[in-house]
């Protein structure tokens, strides 16, 4: 594979949905993975077998009608788990099964009353029996930036050993810093040569309950990792997973830094956040980068003048190559004179300099008052004789 080249692995359907409000149905994750086949995602997590027979039958249903992607389904280290995540994939054209087992003291401790030794030996056992399924294994040490690092690298080479073709880093609870999240994947490259030398990949997996999700991933990928899990508006357990578009634009805006690309089709970003939002509960926020309603909308005057000048001055990418609507300027009390002539002359009102300065100090105190100015209110603003003057639409006169 080009070393350059960076999977986009979409857990929406799995990590995802796995948050409150984001449970869906057969149908919506199967309309769910054929936006995210559009949107060409490398690899597509869909559900954890195990965890229900819904989840079992959108894993079916995805490997039978998604051929793009390669599909995976998540397992524990159990049998049992293995076994059950293998038959969900029986149809997939290309398949993977992604073995978790944590890796920290406190998860082995409390949650799994388990001893390291009994971890290093059900990770390769697991692994092992995942082999022998499937050509294609990940494996994830749960907690992995919470681990005591001799014994995270010790458990990814017995992982390696037994046969997995991926590791992933899960930066399960956000915990992680940019710094120390690129110095893991250092780290272990270094002291696990095979790595490197057998072609594994290594992925990034981060959570944003420190806000971090996104620079950890970034960071994870300049020191190496050439996966990135992710989902779609960044839903996910707690604070989310790190949002998909997010890293995609940052490694397409600033490939001069990263110098990475990846299989996403850009312009597909915003209509699949679209499709997500319509079928869970909430949509992105409206100030969410990439995709929120006014990630391309500029309200304060300086900035609309500098736009209508040239939209370099303050957009870093057009909202076309992202998939979005075109680039708004929304009238309000911060916005200027510029911008308000702009408004009234997309709508048919072209003023004079003593026009449109009268016409401004009517806008501004009516957008003191006034959260949202629409078309209709500036037209309102005008005197009779202005309004007589605009010329008629065909729409209009029929
Ligand atoms: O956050 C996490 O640790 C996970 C693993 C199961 C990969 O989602
Ligand atoms: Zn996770």
């Amino acid at each position: 594979m080009d070393n350059n080249r960076v999977l986009i692995f979409d857990t929406t359907l799995r990590d995802g949905e796995q948050s409150p409000g984001c449970s869906m149905t057969t149908q919506e994750k199967l309309s769910m993975a054929h936006a995210l086949e559009d949107l060409g995602v490398d690899v597509l997590e869909a559900g954890f077998a195990m965890a229900s027979e819904g989840d079992f039958a959108a894993i079916a249903t995805i490997t039978q009608a998604i051929r793009g992607p390669r599909i995976t389904s998540l397992a524990r280290a159990r049998s049992e788990d293995i076994v059950m995540a293998a038959r969900s994939l029986e149809h997939a054209d290309r398949a993977r099964i992604h073995v978790f087992l944590a890796s920290s003291d406190l998860h082995l401790e409390y949650k799994l009353k388990m001893s390291r030794e009994q971890a290093l030996a059900q990770a390769a056992e697991s692994v092992r029996e995942a082999r022998s399924l499937c050509d294609d294994v990940e494996f994830s040490p749960e907690d992995a930036t919470r681990s005591d690092r001799d014994f995270l690298v010790e458990m990814v080479r017995v992982a390696i050993q037994a046969g997995a073709t991926t590791i992933n880093m899960p930066d399960t609870v956000g915990y992680t810093t940019p710094e120390e999240y690129g110095q893991l994947f250092s780290e272990v490259r270094q002291r696990i040569p095979e790595v490197d030398a057998q072609g594994i990949i290594l992925s990034s997996h981060c959570h944003d309950d420190l806000g971090l999700a996104v620079a950890n991933s970034l960071a994870a990928v300049q020191a190496g990792a050439r996966q990135v899990e992710c989902t779609i508006n960044g839903v996910g357990e707690r604070a989310g997973n790190a949002p998909l578009e997010e890293i995609v634009a940052a490694l397409y805006v600033r490939a001069d830094h990263y110098g990475v690309t990846t299989g996403i089709r850009r312009e597909m970003l915003y209509p699949t956040s679209q499709t997500l939002g319509q079928l869970i509960t909430f949509g992105p926020s409206p100030n969410k980068a990439i995709v929120g309603a006014n990630a391309f909308a500029h309200e304060s005057g300086i900035h609309q003048h500098g736009m209508l000048a040239n939209p370099l001055c303050y957009e870093i990418m057009t909202p076309a190559s992202v998939g979005a609507a075109a680039t708004t300027l929304v009238l309000g009390k911060h916005s200027g004179r510029a911008a308000l002539r702009n408004r009234l002359e997309q709508l048919g009102y072209t003023l004079s300099r003593e026009e449109l300065q009268q016409t401004y100090y009517r806008f501004v105190a009516l957008a003191d008052r006034k959260k949202n100015i629409y078309d209709q209110d500036l037209v309102g603003l005008l005197p009779q004789q202005i309004r007589d003057r605009r010329p008629m639409s065909y729409a209009e006169v029929d």
